[in-house]
């Protein structure tokens, strides 16, 4: 067989282990795994040598926000910027979530999303619908997985966004999921106590004297936990699968741990702050920068949830990017109320999880290859196309140099982020190369792809693990 690119000598890391290996890509395809490959087929083929290096499939970002109007402006990394950014960390695979703006259909919230990635995207991407009218959108969602988007989104706050899903609505979404083999996603907060905590403390004397920390103030652990808790409630009477996103508390891991020790078809996915990122960073001068909902929480919490990504409780590490630039921060003007919610991560998630969970010794590289590529792959019905290095799926590659570490500078990112939450960290685990559909997108630590490169990924029914 000839092989287009031979990628020579590295250390391959899958689910399965890890291996000294080539790695050869035919078309948009990997054609080959083992060892000789380049000797016995070099005619013709591109040789890159990866001795010393770390070869992983392409890392699966499930959650992120690229281009959403959110809390009176929109996220600052577009379709472009977003994915050369995801690029250059590593990450071939983005799911963003198509919100219907106002009244519209989820169908055409999908059309809109699909209108602001083509001709932007320079890696792969699908949606998960986000369902904010449930009489309009219950209806619509088994037309919504036959096109090809097997998951859904419900949240359990943002009222004022017009996207809050009430318990009626969370109900009947897990009672579809059931029948149509789907899953239902949520961000799991608690309303109307949350709203109460925020009334109680949203006078210009508290604000004076705790800025920033009163985002962290109002939202204790409880707040995720009830929802969590109500949500978890209702995915075992109805028997839908349930996808806790961006899980941040120690509470919310013990509930899914007995909920899944019951038998409830439940998962949670961690984002890289609440791993790395404490509550302590609200009371600096530009503490508000890093609010996030739901908010960074404790060094406990973090201690839990690396507990949790190795138990398997957790089993998905994504990031909820959703970048502000410093001026659309400064719209708080001193009330936390008003400052947009997110932070900027594709371009960091790998890097984090390499320098503080492998290097740090808290999970393998192999467990890093689950939690970043293989599980979310599965988890959202992308396998077996994503998410491995085995023979006739996408050759989505990242190669990583396990000594090489980069100074985070949000200057000389891709993102369109003037901050970055680490900023001066020294992270190893960048991509030095990436590959996506067998094009290779980022060399030498920049990016060299192509916009609109990337492609819209129909899915088949959400999996399992
Ligand atoms: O702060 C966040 N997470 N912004 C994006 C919206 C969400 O809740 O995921
Ligand atoms: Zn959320
Ligand atoms: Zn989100």
């Amino acid at each position: 067989m000839k092989y287009d690119i031979i990628i020579k000598g590295g250390t391959v890391v899958t689910v399965d282990g890890q291996r000294r290996a080539d790695v050869a890509i035919k078309g948009q395809k990997i054609a080959a795994v083992g060892t000789g490959l380049a000797r016995a087929s070099s005619n013709g083929a591109t040789i890159i040598d990866a001795k010393g290096k770390y070869v992983i499939p392409g890392a699966i970002d499930v959650h992120v926000h690229l281009e959403l109007p959110f809390c009176g402006t929109t996220s600052s990394d577009d379709w472009n910027t977003g994915t050369r950014a995801a690029a250059r960390g590593g990450v071939t695979t983005v799911i963003d979530f198509a919100i219907p703006y106002g009244n519209e259909s989820l169908e055409t919230a999908f059309k809109n999303w699909r209108r602001k990635a083509k001709n932007k995207a320079c890696i792969d991407y699908c949606f998960h619908m986000a369902i904010t009218k449930w009489d309009k959108h219950g209806p619509e969602m088994e037309k919504m997985v036959k096109l090809g988007c097997p998951t859904f989104k419900e949240f359990m706050i943002y009222e004022s966004e017009g996207w809050q899903s009430d318990d009626r609505a969370i109900f009947g979404a897990l009672e579809n999921c059931k029948k149509l083999g789907a899953m239902l996603l949520i961000h799991a907060e608690s309303s109307r106590v949350l709203d109460e905590l925020i009334a109680r403390h949203h006078t210009p004397k508290l604000m004076k004297e705790y800025g920033a920390c009163l985002h962290a103030i109002t939202r204790p652990n409880y707040i995720e936990a009830e929802a969590i808790q109500r949500a978890v409630k209702w995915a075992e009477v109805t028997g839908g699968r349930l996808y806790i996103v961006h899980m941040s508390t120690a509470d919310g891991a013990d509930i899914i741990v007995e909920a899944r020790r019951r038998g409830v078809d439940v998962y949670a996915e961690t984002c890289a702050q609440y791993l790395v990122l404490d509550d302590s960073l609200f009371a600096k001068r530009d503490g508000h920068l890093y609010a996030c909902c739901p908010q960074i929480k404790k060094k406990s919490d973090q201690k839990r949830l690396w507990a949790g990504l190795k138990s398997g409780e957790v089993c998905v590490i994504s990031t909820d990017t959703c970048t502000f630039t410093r001026k659309q921060k400064a719209m708080w003007k001193g009330d936390w109320t008003k400052i947009p919610m997110g932070m900027p991560g594709l371009e960091t998630l790998v890097p984090i999880v390499y320098t503080k969970g492998v290097l740090a010794g808290k999970m393998t590289m192999k467990q890093l290859v689950e939690k970043c590529c293989t599980n979310p792959a599965k988890m959202m019905g992308l396998y077996p196309l994503k998410g491995s290095l085995n023979k006739g799926t996408d050759a989505d590659i990242t190669i990583i140099d396990p000594k090489k570490r980069i100074k985070v500078d949000h200057r000389r990112m891709e993102t369109n982020a003037d901050w970055s939450p680490y900023q001066g960290w020294s992270l190893a685990g960048f991509a030095e190369k990436t590959f996506s559909r067998g094009r290779q997108i980022v060399d030498n630590y920049k990016f060299t792809g192509v916009n609109g490169w990337g492609q819209w990924l129909p899915r088949k029914r959400a999996g399992k693990l």
